[in-house]
């Protein structure tokens, strides 16, 4: 597809109300936010891939913290701004100094996927974590010690099918205390927020 035709079927998708390049609020979004509220989490918070901004927007409402989105994704960046979020293109955590934080939020492309079927799209990239699931979850522990302030606290969204216990071993690896925030099964996957402390 050109630049051009692109432009031309985002500008249909958006007017139709179709987000075909943006990943849109699901359970996992929601189990984020609630551990997010109920923490709660104050001061200068960043939500690592922010989508919609949906989970951003609800922190924001809910909570005294002043929350910042940042996404790889540019079509994601928008949606969370016209949300009322304010939201920055990131890969990760690269653009944050260090200590600057004092709550971290990521839902992460978490789904393993074999490298012959991934789709080149940003969907993708908001759903697939590579052939171990945690392609992206396993640079983010190791840098976002880096950016906590002191008592910062990290809320991370995993799955089953991503390896729990091979996250909590990471973290555990990288200093954190590693507990529960909240829990939920589905049918196919049994979601758990990890709350992560040094
Ligand atoms: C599962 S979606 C979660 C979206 C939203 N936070 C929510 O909970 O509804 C994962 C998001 O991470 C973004 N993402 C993927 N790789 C990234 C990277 N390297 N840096 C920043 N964001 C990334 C994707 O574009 C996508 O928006």
């Amino acid at each position: 597809m050109t630049d051009e035709e692109q432009s031309s079927a985002d500008g249909l998708a958006d007017r139709r109300g179709m987000n075909v390049h943006v990943y849109q609020p699901a359970e996992d979004s929601g189990l984020l936010a609630q551990a997010a509220v109920e923490y709660p989490v104050s001061g200068t918070v960043l939500e690592v891939g922010t989508g919609s901004g949906w989970v951003s927007q609800q922190v924001q409402e809910k909570t005294d913290a002043r929350v910042v989105g940042t996404d790889i994704n540019p079509h994601a960046c928008r949606q969370a701004r016209e949300r009322g979020v304010e939201a920055a293109r990131a890969n990760l955590l690269t653009p944050f100094r260090d200590g600057s934080l004092d709550a971290v939020l990521f839902n992460p492309p978490y789904l393993p996927t074999d490298p012959d079927n991934e789709w080149d799209d940003w969907m993708e990239h908001a759903l697939s974590g590579g052939k171990s699931g945690r392609e992206l979850i396993d640079p983010f522990l190791d840098d976002v010690g880096r950016v906590l302030a002191p008592d910062g606290v990290v809320l991370l969204l995993v799955s089953s099918l991503t390896g729990f216990d091979a996250v909590v071993k990471r973290a555990e690896s990288q200093g954190f205390t590693v507990e529960t925030a909240v829990q939920e099964s589905y049918p196919f996957e049994t979601l758990t927020v990890l709350a992560l402390s040094e």
